[in-house]
């Protein structure tokens, strides 16, 4: 058995996987590894050298040179495309629909797997995304699934933004998130799925705080040491 395990954190989004994953990576000293930041830095990439997703040969030369590098902060990662940091850019609304895009690209999928598998092998890592506990990780010591009301997941992303300052349409977003979990759900390779040895954790009414301590206290109660 590794030292420090992997957490597998998955559902669709908005359901609190980064927030609660961050959290506990934090107090826990492990490293949060956030797998949609790299899909979306792929989608990014992407749309900045023209490449249209059905061009195969483009996307595996792109796949190829790429250079995504993540540093790694208690306080929140910053995400870099070739040495250039893309943090906030890669949250915009159209790399957030571009990347469920690309998401579904075999060629894109395996070569991501393949890195965070890389990232994640010597354990003491959280990763969160929507195949980590299916096919990144099967063997992770913990599979969390985390799923809320659509409801409540349109109004976080809905704070969110305006928190940024940024007024969205709240049945717009709410609309966006049903396109993405639908996108998400039924493409062919590694679809969002709850592994069959997963723990469900609703987040639907918890606060941050709430959500945390659910995951907590299970970790807690298998590691005493934790
Ligand atoms: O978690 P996120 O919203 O940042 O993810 C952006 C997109 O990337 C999401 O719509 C689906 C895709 N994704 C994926 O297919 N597999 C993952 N492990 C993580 C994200």
């Amino acid at each position: 058995m590794r030292d420090k395990f992997v957490i597998a954190i998955d559902g669709p989004a908005a359901s609190g996987k980064s927030t609660t994953a961050r959290v506990l990576a934090k107090e826990m000293q492990y490293v949060y590894i956030d797998t949609g930041a790299m899909y979306r830095a792929c989608a990014l990439q992407a749309l900045q050298k023209n490449i249209e997703l059905k061009n195969i040969d483009a996307l595996e030369q792109m796949l190829r040179d790429i250079c995504i590098r993540i540093e790694y902060s208690p306080d929140g990662n910053r995400i870099y495309i070739d040495g250039k940091d893309v943090s906030e850019r890669i949250r915009e609304a159209d790399i957030t629909r571009l990347a469920s895009e690309i998401a579904v690209i075999e060629i894109v999928r395996l070569r991501m797997v393949e890195l965070q598998r890389e990232m994640g092998k010597n354990g003491g890592v959280i990763m969160d995304g929507r195949d980590i506990g299916t096919v990144v990780f099967p063997d992770a010591e913990f599979k969390f699934f985390m799923i809320a009301d659509v409801k409540t997941r349109a109004k976080r992303r809905w704070l969110e933004a305006q928190a940024k300052g940024e007024i969205l349409d709240l049945k717009e977003v709410e609309k966006e998130l049903l396109w993405r979990d639908e996108n998400d759900s039924h493409r062919s390779h590694s679809p969002l799925k709850r592994a069959d040895d997963a723990i469900d954790i609703d987040t639907t009414g918890l606060t941050i705080e709430e959500q945390t301590a659910l995951i907590r206290n299970i970790i807690k109660a298998r590691y005493t040491d934790v």
